[in-house]
C-alpha cells in the first residue's frame, strides 16, 4: 500500500513537471523510469497541495529517485546524466547529475520561447513609478544572444570570468544569461559596493571583462557606476574590456578598454548556439562574507543549482503558470540570483525587477507597484517591512492588494511585529507568509513554512519545515547531534542537496574548513536554531562574527581590517548590535594613538574612519557607533573578549560571566565608563 502510494506521488511529481515543460526530449532517466506503473488518470493537482510529509519522506529516503526524476523532467538536457549524486561531505566533494550536459540559458529562455514567445519574462519596475518596461521571452532570448555574441567576439569564452556591476535591470539578467549561454562564469557585484571592493572581487576571480552602465538611478538619485568601475579596473590587469551600457542620457566618458554595449550589440546576430556544459561546470561565483578573511567567492554550478532554484521557487511560493512574481531583492545578492532570475525564468514565470526603494517616491511604493503590476507573490527583506510599518496604515490600504497570494521574507530574522503587520495588514490575513531561511551557500531556500500539508498552520516568525531533501540536525556543545524537541543548537544539514555550493573559488581547503570541518560529515551553516515542541525550526542567529545589516551579510573582521588601515588607529574591534529597522548595525570600539593633540583631532580621525569603511567596502558597512577606548579587553593569550564588548554595548554588564581569563580585569570598568559618556553625548545630541 505504502509503495503504491509512493509510486502515485512520484508520478504526480513527474506529471506536474511534464505539464510545465512539455515537448522536451525524454532523457535516459525518465526512460528507465517508464518501467513504473502508469500514472493515475485525471488532472494533476498542484504539487504544493500534495501531502508534504509523503513527498518529503520520498526525498530523504530515496533522494536519487526524487532528484533524478525531478532533474530529468524539469530540465532540458543535451545529454542525459548518468549518476544522480556523488557526494562526500567530509571532503567537501559534491557532484550532482554527473555525465549530463545542458545549458542554463536554454532552460530559462528557449524552452519557453518555443511554447509562449510573447509571454512577458521581465517587468522592469524602474525607479520612476509608472514607467515600467516589459520584456518578452522572445526579446530576452534575442538580446541574450546578441550580448553572448558580443562577448564571444571580444574573446570571452567558456570558463572565463566576467564581472557584472549593474543595478537591477534587464541588462543584469541578459548579462547573466549571456555568460551562461557561452559557458562564461559570471560574478555579479552588488552595485552599492565601492571601487576597492569591486577590484578585490575582480582580482580574486581574475575577471577578463566587466559589464556595467554609465549611471544607476535609485530613489530619484543618480549613482556614478562607470566612475567606480574606472577606479576599480586601474588595479585590475586581468580586465581586457569594460562593456558600458547607457542607463541614462549622460554620455559615459569612454576610455581605452571601454566598449559601447548597445552599439556593438546592434550589429550582432540575434541567434547564438548554446554551449553544451557539464552539470558540474561553474555557472557563477558570488562573493560573500565569512567570519574571517576576505569575502569568499562561493561557487555554484549548472544543473543542481538551477533545478533547486526552480523547484524551491515553485513550491515555497506556490508559483503557478501565469503568475507575476515580485522579488524585490537586488540581483547582486543570492536572493536576486535565485528568485529574481534563475528560479522564475526556469519556471517560465513573469519576474519583476525592482529598481527603486520601498519609500520612493513615498512609503506606498511597494503596494502601488503590487496594484499596477498585479503581483501574485511578494518576497522581500524584513528591514524594509520594519521601515514601512512606521508609517500610516493608509499607505498600504489605499492600494488594491487582491492579486497577492503568497508573501515571503528572507535574509534575516523577522520580528513578530513586522510579521503580523505584513501578514494581517498587507496580506489581509489571507496570504501565507513564508519566512524562508537559506544562504548564499545553499543556493536556494532550505527551511520554510511551505510546502506543507493542506491546511497546515504557519507560525509567526518561524522558518519551520525543511524543503525536500533537506535534513536539519542541531548540534550540542560537544559536537553531538541533539535528539528530541525543545532544543537549541548549531544548525547543520546532514545530507547534500543539488543547490549547495561546490567550493570557494581558488581555495577549496577554505571551503572544507569553513563548512565541513567543525562537524565532520555535516554541512555547518554558521547559524544557531531552535527545534520547537512540535519539531519546527526557528533560526536564532549567527554563531560566528558575521553580522546582518538590513539583510546584507558582513564579517566584522572586514570592517576591522578597513579601520585598522588608518595610521592613527592601532587597534579596533567591531561587533553587531540590534537596530530597530536595519536589524543589526556595526558598533566599533576604537583604540587611538596616544599622541593625538585634542578631542577635535580624535573626532577628525573618526570621520576619516567612516570614509575609509565606505571606500573600502560600502556605505552600509559604516559603523553606526564609534566608541574610543584606551584598550580592548583581552585574554592573557591576547584574544579580544568580544563577549564583554557586546555586553557593554547592550548595557547588560550586570552579568559579565567569567572574566578571570582577562589580562587586566580593570579594563572592563574603563570601557563601561567610556560607554556611559558616549551614551550621554548621544542623548544630548538627540535633544
Ligand atoms: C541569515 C541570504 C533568520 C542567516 C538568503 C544566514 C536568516 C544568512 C534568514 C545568509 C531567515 C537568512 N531567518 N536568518 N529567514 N534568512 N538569514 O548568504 O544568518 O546573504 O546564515 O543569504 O542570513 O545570508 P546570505
Amino acid at each position: 500500500m505504502a509503495a503504491q502510494r509512493e509510486t502515485a506521488l512520484f508520478w504526480t511529481l513527474l506529471g506536474r513537471c511534464r505539464t510545465l515543460v512539455p515537448g522536451q526530449s525524454r532523457s535516459g532517466w525518465s526512460r528507465r523510469l517508464s518501467s513504473l506503473p502508469p500514472p493515475p488518470p485525471g488532472p494533476w493537482s498542484s504539487l504544493s497541495r500534495l501531502p508534504y510529509r509523503d513527498l518529503y519522506r520520498l526525498s530523504v529516503t530515496d533522494p536519487d529517485r526524487f532528484w533524478g526524476a525531478a532533474a530529468a523532467e524539469r530540465l532540458r538536457w543535451m545529454e542525459p546524466f548518468q549518476q544522480v549524486r556523488d557526494c562526500e561531505l567530509s571532503r567537501g566533494e559534491i557532484s550532482w547529475f554527473r555525465g549530463g550536459k545542458l545549458n542554463v540559458s536554454v532552460n530559462c529562455l528557449d524552452v519557453h520561447v518555443e511554447k509562449h514567445p510573447e509571454r512577458v519574462a521581465l517587468i522592469w519596475e524602474r525607479d520612476e513609478p509608472g514607467t515600467e518596461v516589459k520584456v518578452t521571452y522572445r526579446e530576452l532570448l534575442e538580446t541574450t544572444c546578441r550580448l553572448a555574441n558580443t562577448l564571444k567576439t571580444h574573446g570571452i569564452g567558456r570558463g572565463d570570468r566576467v564581472a557584472i556591476y549593474v543595478p537591477v535591470s534587464p541588462l543584469a539578467v541578459t548579462a547573466m544569461l549571456a555568460c551562461a549561454r557561452i559557458g562564461a562564469v559570471h560574478t555579479v557585484v552588488f552595485a552599492g559596493f565601492s571601487s576597492e571592493a569591486l577590484a578585490g572581487r575582480i582580482q580574486d576571480a581574475q575577471c577578463k571583462a566587466v559589464i556595467t552602465c554609465n549611471q544607476g538611478v535609485r530613489g530619484g538619485r543618480l549613482i556614478e557606476l562607470k566612475a567606480t568601475v574606472d577606479a576599480a579596473v586601474k588595479n585590475c590587469p586581468s580586465i581586457q574590456h569594460v562593456f558600458v551600457s547607457q542607463r541614462t542620457e549622460k554620455p559615459a566618458v569612454m576610455g581605452e578598454l571601454d566598449v559601447p554595449l548597445e552599439e556593438v550589440m546592434a550589429s550582432q546576430a540575434a541567434v547564438c548556439p548554446a554551449e553544451p556544459l557539464d552539470s558540474e561546470d561553474v555557472l557563477f561565483l558570488l562573493y560573500t562574507s565569512g567570519s574571517t578573511g576576505k569575502p569568499k567567492g562561493i561557487v555554484h554550478t549548472q544543473a543542481g543549482y538551477l533545478l533547486y532554484a526552480a523547484l524551491t521557487h515553485q513550491f515555497v511560493f506556490d508559483h503557478q503558470d501565469g503568475d507575476v512574481f515580485g522579488c524585490v531583492a537586488d540581483v547582486g545578492w543570492i536572493t536576486g540570483h535565485s528568485y529574481v532570475v534563475y528560479g522564475p525564468l526556469c519556471n517560465g514565470a513573469t519576474t519583476v525587477l525592482f529598481e527603486s526603494t520601498p519609500v520612493y517616491p513615498n512609503p506606498g511604493r511597494y503596494w502601488e507597484t503590487v496594484e499596477r503590476l498585479r503581483i501574485n507573490q511578494l518576497y522581500g527583506a524584513p528591514t524594509a517591512l520594519r521601515l514601512l510599518l512606521k508609517y500610516e496604515d493608509s499607505w498600504v490600504k489605499k492600494y488594491d492588494r487582491s492579486s497577492l497570494r503568497t508573501l515571503g521574507s528572507v535574509g534575516e530574522p523577522i520580528n513578530h511585529e513586522a510579521w503580523h503587520w505584513f501578514h494581517s495588514l498587507v496580506g489581509e490575513g489571507r496570504c501565507p507568509l513564508v519566512d524562508t531561511w537559506w544562504q548564499t551557500e545553499t543556493g536556494g531556500v532550505c527551511i520554510a513554512p511551505r510546502p506543507a500539508d493542506p491546511g497546515a498552520p504557519i507560525l509567526p516568525a518561524m522558518a519551520m519545515r525543511p524543503f525536500f531533501g533537506i535534513q536539519p540536525v542541531l548540534m550540542g556543545e560537544q559536537g553531538e547531534p541533539l535528539s528530541g524537541n525543545n532544543v537549541s543548537g548549531a544548525l547543520c544539514l546532514s545530507e547534500p542537496w543539488p543547490g549547495m555550493a561546490r567550493s570557494i573559488y581558488g581555495d577549496h581547503q577554505r571551503f572544507v574548513d569553513a563548512y565541513f570541518k567543525q562537524y565532520p560529515g555535516y554541512y555547518f551553516t554558521g547559524d544557531g536554531a531552535f527545534r520547537s515542541e512540535d519539531g519546527y525550526y526557528q533560526i536564532t542567529g549567527r554563531m560566528d562574527d558575521v553580522i546582518n545589516i538590513s539583510g546584507h551579510r558582513l564579517g566584522t573582521a572586514e570592517i576591522e581590517d578597513a579601520l585598522d588601515e588608518h595610521p592613527a588607529v592601532p587597534e579596533t574591534a567591531v561587533i553587531g548590535v540590534p537596530h530597530d529597522i536595519k536589524g543589526e548595525v556595526p558598533f566599533a570600539f576604537v583604540v587611538l594613538k596616544e599622541d593625538l593633540p585634542d578631542a577635535a583631532a580624535a573626532a577628525a580621525v573618526l570621520q576619516q574612519l567612516r570614509k575609509l569603511v565606505s571606500t573600502k567596502i560600502a556605505k552600509y558597512a559604516v559603523p553606526e557607533h564609534f566608541l574610543v577606548v584606551k584598550r580592548l579587553p583581552k585574554t592573557r593569550s591576547g584574544k579580544i573578549m568580544r563577549r564583554i564588548l557586546r555586553k557593554v554595548a547592550m548595557e547588560t554588564t550586570g552579568d559579565l560571566g567569567d572574566i578571570s581569563t582577562l589580562d587586566d580585569p580593570s579594563v572592563v570598568e574603563e570601557i563601561v565608563e567610556a560607554h556611559n559618556q558616549y551614551r550621554k553625548q548621544r542623548e544630548e545630541k538627540k535633544k
